[in-house]
């Protein structure tokens, strides 16, 4: 291993090796790749190696079935998991993923004891608590993954409704990862413009509904869970932390009373840096946003209740 930074990811599935992969053409950290699937790990880092060679960046990844490799890595991004099949929601998943993601968080932490913990394994919020409760770490070091997805899913529809570039476009999606997400129009612009006087309202609703239920919509298509997005959405957040970035993102973060919500992981905007969350971004949400996010949080709760973690 060389003297780089190093960044685990566990799961080499779709999301896992997508976001190793990411990571690697970043080339500012080695990337340490964990799956219970022997040859997979160490296949998928072989071949992403070797895509160094053709693309022109000088990645190190390594793939494992165990967590030595791991050891001393600045940020663990946790995979590990069933993916959703049609007809099942996220929440579907609980009790299976509960049991990785507290095997794989105990494994995690005997490693690399001042890691950042990402989350990406669903239900998302409710394994966030998961990952919380069995490493007992400060909650600035552990969150998770799914509102830059979710506003990724936002941002592209926007753009193709108004023909402005992706890059134009500010949105931000808030809430538990579930179809009560709440798309926050009222500080989404296009271009600095707000985008209710770009769009008309239908036409908004049916992109807030869509990108509510957009998960389900890949799984429709996919058969399974989607990978390039979430993969990518990941290394973003590890992209911020490792390079100290402090970039405002909408990440799953616990809650201790902002937005009026107690002892519970939501979706919300956070700055991002070398410590992890330094700060939970507040919002001004119009009385409609502020009723989707209770009811969002309800939903949320229901399932962190059935955990036994
Ligand atoms: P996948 O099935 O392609 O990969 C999951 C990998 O986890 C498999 O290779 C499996 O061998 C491995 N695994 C299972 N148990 C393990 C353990 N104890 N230790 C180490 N590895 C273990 O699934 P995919 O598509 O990569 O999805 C992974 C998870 O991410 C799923 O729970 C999915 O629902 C979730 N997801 C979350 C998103 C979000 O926005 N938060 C977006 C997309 C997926
Ligand atoms: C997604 O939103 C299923 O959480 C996964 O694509």
């Amino acid at each position: 291993m060389s003297k780089r930074k190093k960044v685990t990811v566990v799961g080499a599935g779709n999301v896992g090796a997508t976001c190793a992969q990411v990571l690697a053409t970043r080339d500012y950290a080695d990337v340490v790749l964990v799956d219970i699937k022997e040859g997979l790990p160490q296949g998928k880092a072989l071949d992403i190696n070797q895509m160094g060679a053709v693309l022109g960046y000088e990645p190190y990844v390594v793939g494992s079935n165990g967590y030595e490799e791991s050891s001393g890595s600045t940020v663990v991004v946790i995979t590990a998991g069933l993916p959703r099949s049609p007809g099942m929601s996220r929440d579907d998943l609980v009790s299976t993923n509960e049991k990785i993601v507290k095997d794989v968080t105990e494994k995690v932490i005997a490693q690399s004891p001042d890691a950042i913990l990402i989350v990406v394994s669903n239900p998302l919020d409710a394994m966030c608590h998961v990952a919380k409760n069995v490493s007992g770490w400060p909650k600035e070091r552990v969150f998770g993954m799914a509102g830059i997805l979710d506003t990724a899913r936002f941002s592209t529809f926007i753009s193709w409704e108004t023909g402005s570039s992706v890059k134009d476009v500010q949105a931000m999606v808030l809430g538990g990862h579930g179809d009560q997400m709440v798309p926050v129009v009222s500080a989404t612009t296009v271009g600095g413009i707000p985008l209710r006087k770009l769009v008309a309202e239908d036409r908004i609703q049916a992109m807030v509904e869509r990108t509510a239920k957009g998960g389900g919509e890949l799984v429709n298509l996919l058969g399974t869970s989607a990978w390039y997005a979430p993969g990518a959405a990941a290394a973003q957040m590890v992209d911020s932390i490792v390079l100290d970035e402090k970039r405002v993102l909408p990440c799953t973060a616990y809650l201790e009373g902002e937005y009026g919500i107690e002892g519970l992981y939501m979706g919300v905007p956070v700055k991002l840096g070398a410590s992890g969350i330094e700060q939970i971004v507040e919002l001004d949400l119009s009385d409609d946003e502020k009723a989707a996010l209770e009811k969002s949080s309800a939903a949320v709760r229901e399932v962190v209740g059935v955990l036994t973690t």
